[in-house]
Parts: structure tokens; sequence; C-alpha cells
């Protein structure tokens, strides 16, 4: 098959394009860096000619509100104008568990602006829903840090290793389109603070976490269980949270 992943040098993207080259498939690794831009859509025609499948784990450069609706909503346009034109079979995109209840949270209404056009478009379609990145817990920290302490809202998170999120995102992209939501996450639900206490230990980051009811993720209220898989059968990745700080850039 010949697949073309937009985003093809990010986190996920990167390890995506491994997996499917292993795999013995075509790929187009797509970005800015490479010449493939979804925004300006400069290099998008020549890189979707030929292509069956498109991956689309691109995201904004810029997470301010306005910014990040703007960059899903004209990347999400153009790319699916250009699939169609191109004659692509299935778009495959990688989303947020909860999106669609996290709308008041400005990036997550730039990801429900992307789910949307990918719904009303004429391109089958797989959404996969992640839970949170491993990757991303510093991320989290920062954005409850006021320097000594972490203020975290005590909902529960499910978070997964990137590793996993690309082996699922890999069979996801090899699969046939649902025309929906497939949803996984990690191996273990745990409550945000205790999680985040347990990194920023291990990470011998001297802040203190305090779970906090009123606390906001990134701008939205959030209820026990928001941000884990609402659907009966996630695809659950295997490495947990000790396993995959043991190997994680963060650990050094
Ligand atoms: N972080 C989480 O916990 C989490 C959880 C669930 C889902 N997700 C979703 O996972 C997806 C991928 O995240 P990630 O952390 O792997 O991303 P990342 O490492 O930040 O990589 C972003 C990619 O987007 C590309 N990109 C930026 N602007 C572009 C443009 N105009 N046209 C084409 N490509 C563009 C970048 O290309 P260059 O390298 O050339 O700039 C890069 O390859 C996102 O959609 C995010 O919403 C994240």
């Amino acid at each position: 098959m010949t697949i073309v992943v937009i985003g093809g040098s990010g986190l996920i993207g990167s390890k995506l394009v491994a997996n499917l080259r292993q795999r013995g498939h075509e790929v187009l690794a797509a970005s800015p860096a490479s010449g493939v831009n979804t925004i300006t859509g400069e290099g998008l025609a020549e890189a979707l000619a030929g292509a069956q499948v498109v991956v689309d784990v691109a995201n904004s450069p810029s997470f301010e509100d306005k910014e990040v609706l703007e960059f899903f909503e004209t990347a999400g346009r153009n790319l699916l104008a250009a699939e169609a034109a191109a004659g692509v079979k299935h778009h495959v995109a990688l989303s947020v568990v909860g999106t669609d209840r996290l709308a008041e949270s400005g990036y997550f209404r730039g990801k429900i602006a992307q789910e949307k056009l990918i719904r009303e478009g004429s391109i089958p379609y797989t959404i996969v829903h992640s839970t949170q990145f491993f990757e991303f817990l510093g991320g989290i920290a920062q954005s409850g840090s006021d320097g000594q302490t972490v203020k975290l809202s005590p909902a529960f998170v499910q978070p997964i290793a990137s590793d996993d999120v690309a082996a699922a995102m890999t069979e996801y992209t090899l699969g046939a389109p649902v025309n929906g939501v497939v949803e996984i996450a990690g191996p273990e639900r745990v409550r945000m603070p205790e999680l985040l206490q347990r990194y920023l230990a291990a990470t011998k980051d001297p802040r203190q976490v305090v779970a906090d009811p009123q606390a906001r993720y990134f701008g939205a209220r959030l209820e026990d269980d928001t941000l884990v898989p609402s659907g009966k059968n996630p695809w659950l990745g295997s490495i947990g949270f000790e396993a995959w700080f043991a190997k994680s850039a963060a650990s050094k």
C-alpha cells in the first residue's frame, strides 16, 4: 500500500512511519520540514498522488485558542479536499479520548472541528481517540504549576506510551475504515494527581501535587471519567508508567 503520514516527523508520526515501512509498505513522511504543508497547501497534491491511505498525526504548532482552531480547520479542509482529488480510500486521524466532552478548552475546540470535517467529508475514515501520552505528563505538570505546587483535577487518567500509540495506529492504518471512533488507552487507570506525583518524584522534581476538584484541564472542567475511554472495548497498550519511564528521555 502507498500511505502518506501527515506529521510524519512528529513523536507518533516518526514511529508510525517506521512501523509501516517495516511491514513492507510504501510510506511518505510528510510535514513542512519535508515540503508538505497542510496550511498553505504546499506540496500536498504531489504528496498524495497515488496514495491509498492518509494518516493525519499532525499537531498545531501553537496552543493559543484561536490559532489551534484555525490550524485544525484549515489543515482539515485542505487535506480532505486534496484526498478527494487524489482518490484516497481511507483517512485515519489521531485525536483525544473525551474530545467531545471538552469543548470548554480552546485546544479541544480545535480537535472537535477537525473531527467534524472528517465525519462530514466524503472520505471513509477512522478516528482514533487516544488517552494522554506518558510523554505529555511534563506538559500536564506545567499546565497546573504555580512554581511550587501543581494543582490538578482528581479525575481519572489512563495514559499510554507513544510506542503503544504507534502500534495501535499501525493496525488501524492497515485495517478497513470504521467510519467512526475507536479508543486506545494505557494499562492503568489512576487519578491524575497520584500519577503526576509519581512522575515528579521519578524526575526528582520537588513540586508537590495538590488535588483540586475545581482545577481545569487546559481550560475545561473534568468529571471523574472525562479523560478515560467511554466505550466498552478500548485497545489497551501494555506499557505501564514504570516500564515507560525506565526507557524514556525523562529518566536520563
Ligand atoms: N499529547 C497527547 O497526550 C495526545 C493524546 C492524544 C492524542 N494526541 C494527538 O496526537 C497527534 C500527534 O501528536 P504528537 O505529539 O505526535 O505531535 P508532534 O510530535 O508535536 O508532531 C507534530 C507534527 O505535525 C507536523 N505539522 C505541524 N504543522 C504542520 C503543517 N502545517 N502541515 C503538515 N504537518 C504539520 C509537524 O511537522 P514539522 O516537524 O515539520 O514541524 C510534526 O510532524 C495530535 O493531533 C494530538 O492532538 C496527543
